[in-house]
């Protein structure tokens, strides 16, 4: 009995009227007033055939078509396109029902026209029904074959109240606007709305076309009152409306990304076709190709290659043209070149090492003992750490050239870094990469180059190092150079740790004293003193001549140069505590030499005492004290400076005045003080030396330290500036080949100073006869060479007092018993704190 109805979803096979066309929605081409009294006026009979509906509401004023799948709707349709073409839609509960029965049909329905019926090739069928007007099934008239019932239909009833009228302009606005934003609604459907006249009508008419669930249009269906009915229709078109809304401001931002995204696809289509234009092809995936195989060729230690790693998938998504992608392409090759794991074998055999030290340097025997040791204690345990050694003395001494030949003779590489000048941090440490034109510190950079991680590293000049407003780079250096941090050194541009614990650090330096103090407390300081004339005459012989020649291109047969020639070179023609003025010198000579070769001169293929000056003109110095002649106030003091020991001629002078005491030639504060408290000395122990104390009262005092221009510090001009003092107010000259130096108290005890050895040497070279020093000096003596120490006399002072009768014989045989008594006795305390200052004063310029 129930055959019936589908949805109107398929209509594959339905042969639709060229004029009519039933889209997926359900749409309805004709809408008119509903029931009976409309347009399409008809009688509804009291009976009707019940057409049971799938999941679809057909509204009165409606056209609708529907898909006939149940075979059992045949009969009910054959009768009915027999008869009046009438029957009754109603919707069934439950769509998968097959034979719904009364109960299972909701209980109102519409009254439908059949308007016309489609078969297709394979049999389906399609009917086209005009809904007319609601109707409520009253009672069962016949079950079989098909179900018939009882009928009552209803009619709109409706008065145009206000409240009406005002509802149907805002359902017609709400649906205007739903209308305008389905796109797949026809603009068409605007001009049927409007020419919907009847209120229900309107309502029927949207609830066909809203996409509604069953239930709800069902509902629709039954609401008998208009308004109501309208109402309801409202609040579900403006839900639908809101939903459009929303849906096309998410329609809306889609678009604006995909237009965002097809944008830049587009340029950088036309970039990467410039780019070829230009030859510049796109090599990223060459480039990141290229740094996989070498970062996995790096030996890197795990942390750095997940940095690396990192940093590769970066690459792999910047844009190629960006700054950001060189930048990751040099970082790239920054971890890819640094030796991580390389490193050289030490040639740790002690002879051959010892050969090599030997055959670079003339003496040093101090350094190259230590270097040795260091070999023996690294074949004793190879995994010990490497000392950090400091290098200090004057200039051209070997230092640098040092390093370099301890490089060869362990076999390792060799970096010289410069710290003269260094102001900044970064130069040791790098720039942070997010600065432009970021790279590694100097560190870094060098042990890149030597491509080892275990090199000779000589820190050259630490001394010289600068501080300013970007930073202390002595701090950066003190990571470096200690022990326990290098081994995970952390430069700011590589962001991760090199082990730097394998390198040797060498640092060099003329003046400790400028040694920042916690840089210092980590290194072992080896002082390497100046040379002696008998040193550098070896040196001469057997390394700057050898040298010297082959640079020149001559050979040993073509030039020789004589003991005597090289004596007078080291003493007439440079004043040093190294060599490199004297190889300069050789180097001259050479060169005069070879000139003469080269131009066909006839000159004798030696060098002699008297040839030179035909070389290097005339002598550039001559011994200042053979020079001098002996004049009161004047003292010969002794000095130790960044370049080596000097002699300084202390003067004093005296004039009419009332005690004032000046003092010139760039004298720093403790130089000064010490000069106040010779002053003090002599006004109150003057009279033991025969001063007149009226001539002492009534004279103003000068003393003045010369080369004005070289700063000069420190308290060990004490003792010549007492006796140049002295010697003006006794008038009694002071032998000028009689140098000293020591500290002065105000008690009369002449404390220990230091740079002993330079000093003396410095004495010996300017051809000093005697030295007068601190007693508990005369130890360091033992440093020195035997020639130096047999060509000088040594007097050993504890206090004034010895000191005037040594250098005032005349003056010291007037001095008291009683005084001398008196300036015996400062012993325990003052000698306790003599001592203290000795063992430091080793830092001090004195
Ligand atoms: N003991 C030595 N034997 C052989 N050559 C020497 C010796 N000492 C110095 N020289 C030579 O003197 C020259 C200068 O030495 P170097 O440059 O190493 O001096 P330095 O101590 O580093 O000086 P500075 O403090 O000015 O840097 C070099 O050519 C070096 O080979
Ligand atoms: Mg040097």
């Amino acid at each position: 009995m129930t055959r019936d109805v589908v949805d109107n979803k398929s209509k594959d096979s339905v042969e639709v009227d060229p004029q009519e066309e039933y889209g997926d929605e359900t749409v309805v081409v004709r809408a008119g007033p509903t029931g009976p009294g409309g347009d399409d006026e008809e009688r509804i009979p009291d009976s009707l055939p019940v057409l049971p509906l799938r999941e679809v509401v057909v509204f009165p004023g409606t056209v609708m078509p529907l898909r006939i799948e149940r075979k059992r709707v045949q009969r009910l349709l054959d009768n009915a396109l027999a008869g009046n073409r009438m029957v009754c839609a109603v919707p069934q509960r439950f769509s998968d029902m097959e034979h719904p029965k009364l109960d299972d049909l909701y209980r109102v329905g519409t009254a439908c026209k059949i308007l016309k019926l489609m078969r297709t090739d394979d049999g389906a069928e399609t009917i086209i029904v005009h809904g007319i007007c609601r109707v409520g099934l009253v009672s069962i008239a016949q079950e079989q074959p098909f179900l018939v019932a009882d009928v009552q239909s209803r009619t709109d009833e409706i008065t145009f109240t206000p409240e009406v009228e005002a509802l149907m302009h805002s359902v017609r606005q709400n649906a205007r606007r739903a209308i305008e934003l389905s796109p797949n609604v026809p603009d068409e459907a605007i001009d049927v709305l409007e020419s919907v006249p009847a209120p229900g009508g309107l309502a029927d008419f949207l609830a066909a076309n809203l996409s509604l669930e069953l239930v709800l249009k069902q509902e629709l269906l039954e609401t008998f009152d208009v308004t109501d009915r309208l109402n309801k229709v409202n609040t579900a078109i403006a839900r639908q409306v809101e939903v459009l809304e929303i849906s096309q401001q998410i329609q809306t931002q889609v678009r604006h990304q995909m237009d965002e995204s097809q944008r830049e696809y587009y340029l950088r289509e036309q970039l990467k076709a410039i780019q070829q234009e230009l030859g510049q092809a796109d090599n990223r995936n060459a480039d990141v190709d290229r740094y996989k195989v070498r970062v996995a060729e790096a030996k890197m230690p795990e942390d750095v290659r997940k940095e690396a790693d990192r940093e590769l998938k970066r690459l792999g998504v910047i844009p190629q043209a960006s700054p950001e992608y060189s930048n990751a392409l040099d970082y790239l090759e920054w971890l890819c070149t640094l030796p991580w794991n390389t490193s050289t074998t030490d040639r740790l055999e002690i002879t051959p090492a010892a050969k090599i030290l030997n055959a670079d340097h003339y003496g040093l025997d101090k350094v190259k003992k230590r270097i040795l040791e260091f070999l023996a204690v690294r074949k004793l345990n190879p995994e010990g750490q490497g000392p950090i050694l400091c290098f200090t003395g004057p200039p051209g001494v070997g230092k640098t050239s040092l390093g370099r030949s301890i490089a060869r003779a362990l076999g390792r590489k060799f970096i010289r870094m410069s710290l003269g000048g260094v102001h900044d941090e970064a130069d040791i440490r790098g720039h942070r990469r997010t600065y432009i034109g970021a790279m590694p510190g100097r560190i870094i950079q060098e042990i890149r180059k030597a491509g080892s991680n275990n090199p000779v590293f000589m820190l050259d000049e630490v001394d010289k190092i600068g501080k300013d407003f970007r930073g202390d780079p002595a701090a950066a250096l003190l990571e470096v150079l200690d022990p326990a941090q290098n081994a995970t050194f952390t430069d700011h541009y590589l962001e991760v740790p090199f082990d730097l614990s394998n390198v040797m650090f060498i640092a060099t330096a003329n003046y400790t004293g400028a040694i920042p103090g916690p840089l210092w407390d980590r290194m072992e300081v080896i002082e390497i003193s100046g040379y002696t004339e008998r040193e550098k005459l070896q040196i001469a012989r057997r390394y700057l001549v050898p040298r010297r020649l082959s640079e020149t291109g001559l050979d040993k047969k073509q030039l020789k140069f004589d003991d005597e020639a090289l004596r007078n070179i080291i003493s007439q023609y440079t004043r040093e505590a190294g060599v490199r003025g004297l190889e300069r010198k050789i180097g001259a000579v050479c060169r005069s030499r070879a000139m003469a070769l080269v131009s066909g001169k006839r000159r004798s293929g030696r060098v002699t005492a008297r040839s030179l000056q035909k070389d290097l003109g005339h002598p550039t110095y001559e011994s200042e004290i053979a020079a001098r002649e002996a004049s009161p106030g004047v003292a010969t003091g002794l000095a130790f400076t960044p370049v080596g020991g000097e002699i300084l001629f202390v003067e004093a002078t005296r004039m009419p005045g009332n005690g004032r005491l000046k003092l010139t030639g760039q004298i720093g504060d403790v130089m000064r003080e010490s000069a106040e408290a010779a002053y003090s000395i002599i006004r109150y122990r003057g009279s033991d030396w025969g001063i007149n104390q009226k001539l002492l009262a009534a004279s103003d005092y000068h003393i003045h330290v010369p080369a004005g221009a070289i700063p000069k510090d420190g308290p060990s001009a004490g003792v010549a500036m007492l006796t140049s003092l002295v010697s003006t107010l006794t008038d009694q000259p002071v032998d000028p080949r009689t140098g000293m130096t020591g500290e002065i108290t105000l008690r009369g005890t002449v404390l220990p100073v230091g740079g002993i050895r330079e000093k003396v040497l410095a004495g010996h070279r300017a051809g000093l006869k005697r030295i007068l020093l601190p007693q508990r000096n005369i130890r360091d003596l033992e440093e020195l060479p035997k020639d130096v120490r047999d060509d000088i006399e040594y007097v050993p002072i504890k206090s004034i007092d010895q000191l005037i009768r040594q250098v005032f014989p005349v003056v010291g045989k007037k001095i008291k018993r009683t005084t001398k008594a008196k300036t015996k006795k400062p012993k325990g305390k003052v000698a306790a704190k003599a001592s203290r200052r000795a063992s430091t004063s080793g830092r001090k310029k004195s």
